[in-house]
């Protein structure tokens, strides 16, 4: 195999923001006002009155997201996003109404119960793979969206007939990026709703559609029929429209995110990409993840190098100190997760890709966080993973994928992407092997394809 292309970074300012930069920019694009040095101190204090410190040293993150978690709410921004994509859901609920909410789903996410979704990540890859035709460009994200879709509205949502995964997938992003828009609006001391008018948020078209199509699914929950989906352990817990709602934001744009970083590192390392397809190609119609060591290991260095959300954010409940710096009450605090698992004094070679480094023997790297850590840590990290790596395995099995297209230009938002899309040219690795029961009846064939 040929050396591998170094792969993109964010590339932090070299110089800390002015004033006037901050204003204009940092509103809008957190990531873009954040200084270099970040990546070698543990904690930086961004220019302007009251304007956040970002911090990205595991001690720090762990201090602030867990062992002084009751010092810090969530900052007004992060409230105002929650509030718009989860209403009174489980991701933007507080004290009694999040824990009941987030104790009801966790049996459906726990390590055992996601042995019972396996299949169904395999089936969803399979549904979008069937329609990837010899030599097509792909780009990367959107590939990622319409499988990731699949998931979201048959295992989590059980969404039957009523939704097109197609259309929900080509709607997230423009949904998130609306609901997400921050500007120098969000700034006013006005009233929250005055602020999303302002925002042309309710007129927005994804909006209104991700909006309808939320309120279509809990309205078709009161028919007799009974489910086992997600959604259903939520029924007389919490706000099930709400719930509905916020789920597209918060287990499609990150998965999303991860899988299609997953997918660009993939196809600018074949030897890692071949190993993966072979694992991809011995996969039974029921997966085991047993069978994926490669491929988890591929996605966990993938969640180091490209945290799907790359800065976690808290507000100071009180005035504090944290790493010298003074904190004064309603001041954010930035975990900056993206730069933390790229420090040069915390990670060998941090911009190299070396999924060896989650070798069991190696242990969990204290500085590795892409689900966060403590009360409010990702409810559903042992799903997500497992979802990207059958789903990687799956496309693995099927696609030999290229890099084309230009670099990708890396932004630090609301999950980590690529401005310019992630592109990618795919050639179908056996087309005799469309689906999971015919691979699992041929895996000496899948052999020899993927040796
Ligand atoms: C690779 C994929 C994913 C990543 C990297 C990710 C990351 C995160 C992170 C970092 C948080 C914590 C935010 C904070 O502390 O401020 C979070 C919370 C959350 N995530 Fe995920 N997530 C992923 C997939 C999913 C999926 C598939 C679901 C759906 C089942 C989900 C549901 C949630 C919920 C409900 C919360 C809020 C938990 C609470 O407030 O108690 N996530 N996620």
């Amino acid at each position: 195999m040929s050396a591998a292309a170094p792969l993109a970074s964010f590339r932090f300012r070299s110089e800390p923001p002015s004033l006037w930069t901050m204003i204009r920019q940092g509103v809008a694009d957190v990531g873009s006002v954040i200084p270099a040095s970040i990546l070698t101190d543990d904690a930086v204090q961004l220019p302007g009155v009251g304007a956040p410190l970002v911090v990205s040293s595991p001690q720090l993150a762990r201090e602030v997201l867990n062992d002084r978690a009751d010092h810090f709410t969530r900052d007004r921004f992060i409230r105002r996003l929650f509030r718009r994509s989860w209403g009174k859901g489980l991701a933007a609920a507080e004290g009694e109404d999040w824990q009941r909410q987030r104790r009801a789903v966790v049996p459906f996410l726990s390590p055992r119960a996601v042995k019972d979704h396996l299949a169904a990540f395999a089936t969803a890859a399979d549904d979008v793979l069937d329609e990837i035709g010899d030599g097509e460009h792909i780009e990367l994200g959107t590939l990622s969206a319409r499988i990731v879709a699949r998931v979201v509205l048959r295992v989590l949502v059980d969404a039957g007939t009523l939704a097109d995964p197609d259309a929900a997938a080509a709607d997230v992003a423009p949904y998130i990026r609306r609901i997400a828009g921050f500007s120098l609006i969000d700034l006013l001391p006005l009233p929250e709703r005055m602020i999303d008018q302002l925002h042309g948020i309710d007129r927005d078209p994804a909006v209104q559609r991700m909006r309808a199509l939320g309120q279509r699914l809990a309205e078709a929950r009161n028919d007799s029929a009974s489910r086992t989906d997600m959604v259903a352990l939520l029924e007389g817990v919490g706000p099930i429209a709400d719930n509905i709602r916020g789920m597209f934001p918060a287990a499609m744009d990150t998965t999303v995110s991860g899988l299609s970083w997953a997918l660009y590192v993939l196809a600018q390392h074949g030897d890692w990409q071949q190993r993966v397809a072979r694992e991809g190609a011995e996969l039974q119609a029921v997966p085991e993840l047993e069978q994926l060591a490669v491929t988890r290991r591929v996605v966990n260095e993938t969640l180091r190098l490209y945290p799907p959300a790359p800065l976690m954010t808290r507000s100071a409940a009180h005035a504090m100190e944290l790493a010298g710096h003074p904190v004064k009450p309603g001041q954010s605090v930035l975990v900056a997760i993206y730069a933390m698992q790229r420090r040069p004094d915390l990670w060998r070679d941090p911009d190299s890709f070396d999924p060896d480094r989650f070798l069991p023997e190696c242990g969990t790297p204290k500085a590795y966080m892409p689900f966060g850590t403590g009360p409010r840590m990702c409810v559903a990290a042992h799903f997500a993973q497992a979802e990207m790596a059958v789903i990687l395995a799956r496309v693995m099995a099927r696609l030999r994928i290229a890099p084309s297209g230009p670099a990708p230009d890396v932004a630090l938002q609301v999950t980590t992407r690529s401005r310019n899309g992630l592109h990618a040219v795919a050639e179908l690795r056996d087309i005799r092997r469309k689906s999971p029961e015919i691979a699992a009846a041929t895996p000496i064939l899948a052999r020899q394809d993927t040796a």
